[in-house]
């Protein structure tokens, strides 16, 4: 064999080595817990055959407590690049089987070279997280490898969209860099997230939980809001990451793809005319609606168990895709709470950030009210939503179905927050409460006084009623563009979006902004 052939030979030896991680066992033992190994997930991930590797002979340097003896090329982490329907993105997957994908300083160096990489490149980086933290042999060097990467996160923030998949263990600090990042898929039963486990807990707290209880999939994604999809198992997780990438540009400067649109334009939807309760107590399913109005009923929903009061997600008009956001009469008749501006002014900005018109679906009896929600600082948590829509300057195409009173008016993606279209269907209601608040606040010493306190009260509702629970009093302003048919939704909206194509509007100069957090 010549010299060369050898080293070829070499080569193929080293890259083989490389491929198996922690070894054949430790592979077994991940298989064993329902999990798949790194470059099993990268594979399912990207389109068939187009992964290109960094970095596969990277090692760790640390010569603590006898790590030296023991090391894996790749050192706990594949890298690269791929396609996902044929676009570039960037992957980092955590390595389970070498040192449980603890982050060592070199581990750490990888991530950073693939997240630089993506920022030169403008495309999105997918981060699929399994680790069991620092290295703890490594000390300093393992948390400076951390922060350098949630300096990454922060730049990039904005700029290409990021994406983490947790599909094992995320704690300590660990969890920062899924935080700063746009999107977080959790696995149920495989995978959970916390600053400090049961353990500690335990000690300082003398709290009893479980892992699971503590920072599982179903936590994040209904009590903290930290994760934005539970799924089933990991083959679903990946399916959702390369669905959500397809809504997604590459990156701020771009334009996300549109589709061929497969659904009439001008598809009418009868139902629509009929789907509002005549008592206006009486809730309807905000799902219905936005099924029937966007292309073949296509709804990617984030954050689904989380203030389900309000809904957010990804559809699609006319092959375009657009941010929906959407009370939600289901769920505490839609109220505005902290957990649901939060939740949705999120969403905004994430939508803002990356050029995805804004259809705002309003049915809002107004914000919460009580200590609960003040106490929580739902003054604040409201401004977050005030503003997310106010600093948009996609365009931004609203509906009103049916109630939209007070401070909820405002923020919900109103004229006044240079809202572009503005419609209504005629079963609006605009105002500053409702009659039955409004009757409280304006004629409770006249009703008090009458002989029949309860039928003043009613006709005095019913004038309020005809006075303002109407949209023409906020058409007669130009507050509201138009006042739209309910089954023309769907067209009326695409009109709007085609008209708001070429859209341009900027924000004043600034260092950023100082959003009230
Ligand atoms: C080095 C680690 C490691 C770590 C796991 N391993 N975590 N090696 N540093 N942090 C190694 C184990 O020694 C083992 O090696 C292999 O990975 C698999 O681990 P197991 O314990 O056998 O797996 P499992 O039973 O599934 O338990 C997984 C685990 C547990 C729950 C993650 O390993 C664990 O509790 N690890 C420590 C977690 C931790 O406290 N991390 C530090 C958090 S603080 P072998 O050779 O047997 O395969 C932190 C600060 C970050 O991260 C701050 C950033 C700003």
């Amino acid at each position: 064999m010549s010299h060369q052939l050898e080293k070829v030979k070499e080569l193929i030896q080293l890259r083989e080595k490389a491929r198996l991680g922690g070894g054949l066992k430790r592979i077994e033992s991940q298989h064993k817990k329902g999990k798949y190994t790194a470059r099993e997930r990268i594979a399912m991930l990207l389109d068939d055959g187009r992964f290109e590797e960094f970095d596969m002979f990277v090692t760790h340097r640390c010569t603590n407590f006898g790590i030296e003896k023991e090391s894996y090329l790749g050192d706990g982490v594949v890298t690269g690049y791929g396609t996902i329907d044929g676009r570039l993105v960037y992957v980092y997957a955590q390595d389970f089987t070498v040192f449980g994908g603890s982050l060592s300083e070199s581990l750490a160096m990888k991530i950073c070279k693939v997240m630089d990489q993506a920022m030169k490149m403008g495309a999105p980086v997918i981060g699929i997280n399994d680790s069991g933290g620092a290295r703890t042999q490594e000390g300093v060097n393992a948390l400076a490898g951390y922060t350098e990467i949630f300096q990454r996160n922060i730049l990039a923030s904005g700029v290409i969209p990021q994406i983490s998949g947790i599909f094992g263990p995320c704690a300590g600090g660990a969890v920062y860099s899924p935080a700063l990042t746009d999107f977080n898929i959790m696995t149920k039963g495989t995978s959970y997230m916390f600053l400090t486990g049961p353990k500690v807990v335990k000690t300082v707290t003398g709290e009893d939980v479980t892992q699971e209880q503590l920072g599982g999939a179903s936590v994040h994604a209904t009590k903290s809001g930290v994760a934005h999809f539970a799924v089933e198992n990991e083959e679903e997780g990946i399916t959702l990451i390369r669905k959500l990438i397809e809504f997604l540009p590459q990156n701020n400067m771009e334009e996300a793809p549109t589709l061929v649109c497969t659904d009439p334009i001008h598809r009418l939807e009868d139902s629509l005319n009929d789907i509002i309760p005549d008592n206006p107590n009486k809730p309807y399913d905000m799902d219905e609606v936005i099924g029937a109005i966007i292309d073949n009923g296509e709804f990617l929903e984030v954050h689904k168990d989380y203030a389900r009061n309000i809904i957010v997600g990804f559809a699609r008009f006319n092959g375009q895709s657009v941010g929906i956001v959407a009370n939600q009469p289901k769920y505490l008749a839609g109220v505005l709470d902290s957990n649901a501006a939060r939740k949705a002014a999120r969403f905004v900005r994430f939508c803002d950030a990356f050029n995805i018109p804004l259809v705002t679906l309003v049915d809002v009896p107004g914000f919460l009210p009580g200590t609960g929600q003040e106490y929580g600082g739902v003054i604040l948590h409201g401004a977050k939503l005030l503003y997310a829509f106010g600093e948009a300057t996609v365009p931004k195409v609203t509906v009103t179905l049916r109630k939209s009173y007070g401070g909820a008016y405002c923020v919900m993606s109103s004229k006044h927050l240079r809202g572009d279209i503005n419609y209504a269907w005629p079963t609006a209601e605009i105002a500053v409460m409702g009659p039955s608040g409004a009757v409280e606040v304006i004629f409770s010493k006249e009703v008090a006084a009458s002989e029949n306190p309860a039928e003043a009260a009613a006709q005095k509702e019913q004038e309020y009623r005809d006075a303002f629970a109407n949209p023409y009093n906020a058409a007669k302003y130009g507050y509201i563009d138009d006042i739209i048919e309910p089954r023309n939704t769907r067209f009326r909206v695409i009109r709007a979006l085609q008209q708001l194509q070429t859209k341009k509007l900027t924000n004043p100069a600034k260092k950023h902004d100082n959003l009230p957090l």
